[in-house]
C-alpha cells in the first residue's frame, strides 16, 4: 500500500477499493447456499447473483446483451470485475469473451470462477489498465463494458484506446453511471469508498468524448428512470418483509450495505445517473 510519503495514483487508489476484501472464491463458494447454489459443485446459473456488480445484476446484461444483439461474437469486457457479466455473455449468448481488468485479485478470482463452472475454455482474464489496450488496432469488434468508466479520469484517452482496438465497423456496448445534475454524490458508494477514486462525468461530456475519439452514436439511453423504478420495487419488496434476494452485498462484506444505500440516494436526488448505449467505429 502507498504511504502519505508516497501518494496514490488514481490506479493504485481504485485497485485498493476493490481489493479489500481477502480471498473471493471462497467466499462466494460459501454464499452459495443462499443462491441456491452447491459449493461442492458450483454451477454458473448460482453464480451470477453474486458476481454481478452493476445497477440492475443479471437482468440488465441480458437486456443489453440482447439490445447489442452480441449473440455468438467474440467480445472484449472491459473492466470485467470478477467476470459475472463476461461468463453471462459467455454462458447465454455463446460469446467467446476476454475480460480485462485493472485488479489483479480480480482477474485471479474470475479465473478461478470460470474454471470452477465449466466456461474456463470460453472466457480468459487479462490484468490491464482500459488506458493502454494490450491489443493492436482493430482487433476487435464487440467491446463491452459495464460500470467501470467512472472509476477512469482520462475518459478522452478510454474512448481513443476503445476506437485504436475497435475494428471498422466494430461496436461499443456501454453501460455506466455518470455525474447528475445535483451535487456530488454522498459516499462511499460501490465503485470509491471517497472521492479520490470516482471520476464521473455529465452524460453530454460522455456524448462529446465518444464522440472526439471519432466514434458514431448508434443508440443512446438514459436509464435513471429504470434504474430508479427497480431500487423502488426492491425496497418496496424489503418493507414488506420479503427477504432480501441473494446480492453482490453477500460477498463484498457489510460495508456494501451502506455503498449501495448511497448509490440509491444518488439516483433518488440527481447526484448520479446511468446511460446505456451502443457506439460504432465508422
Ligand atoms: C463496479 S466494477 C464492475 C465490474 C463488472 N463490469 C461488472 O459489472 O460486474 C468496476 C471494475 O472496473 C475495474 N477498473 C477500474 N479502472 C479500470 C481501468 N483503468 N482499467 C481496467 N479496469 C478498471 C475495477 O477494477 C473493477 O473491477
Amino acid at each position: 500500500m502507498p504511504t502519505d510519503a508516497a501518494p496514490c495514483s488514481p490506479n493504485e487508489t481504485v485497485t485498493a477499493h476493490y481489493a479489500r476484501h481477502g480471498d473471493l472464491v471462497e467466499r462466494i463458494l460459501a454464499t452459495l447456499p443462499a443462491a441456491g447454489g452447491d459449493p461442492a459443485k458450483p454451477e454458473y446459473a448460482a453464480l451470477h447473483q453474486l458476481d454481478q456488480f452493476h445497477l440492475g445484476g443479471p437482468v440488465a446484461t441480458r437486456e443489453l446483451a440482447e439490445k447489442a444483439e452480441a449473440r455468438g461474437l467474440p467480445l472484449l469486457d472491459l473492466g470485467c470485475g470478477i467476470g459475472g457479466p463476461s461468463r453471462m455473455l459467455a454462458a447465454e449468448y455463446g460469446c467467446d469473451v476476454t475480460g480485462l481488468d485493472l485488479t489483479e485479485g480480480y482477474c485471479a478470482t474470475a479465473r478461478r470462477l470460470s474454471s470452477l463452472v465449466g466456461l474456463g475454455e470460453r472466457t480468459r482474464f487479462v490484468c490491464a489498465s482500459a488506458l493502454d489496450l494490450p491489443f493492436a488496432q482493430g482487433a476487435w469488434n464487440v467491446i463491452w463494458t459495464q460500470h467501470a468508466a467512472m472509476n477512469i479520469p482520462d475518459k478522452a484517452r478510454l474512448y481513443q484506446e476503445v476506437a485504436r482496438v475497435l475494428a471498422p465497423g466494430g461496436r461499443f456496448i456501454m453501460h455506466d453511471i455518470v455525474a447528475g445534475p445535483g451535487r456530488e454524490p454522498h459516499f462511499p458508494v460501490p465503485w470509491a469508498s471517497t472521492p479520490a477514486a470516482s471520476f464521473l462525468l455529465p452524460a453530454n461530456e460522455i456524448h462529446a468524448r465518444l464522440a472526439g475519439a471519432g466514434l458514431m452514436e448508434d443508440w443512446w439511453h438514459d436509464n435513471t428512470a429504470d434504474a430508479l423504478t427497480r431500487i423502488r420495487e426492491s425496497r418496496a419488496a424489503a418493507a414488506s418483509g420479503e427477504p432480501e434476494p441473494p446480492g453482490p452485498h453477500l460477498v463484498m462484506g457489510p460495508e456494501f450495505l451502506e455503498m449501495r444505500r448511497n448509490l440509491a440516494r444518488n439516483l433518488e436526488e440527481g447526484r448520479v445517473g446511468v446511460v446505456e448505449a451502443i457506439w460504432r467505429k465508422p
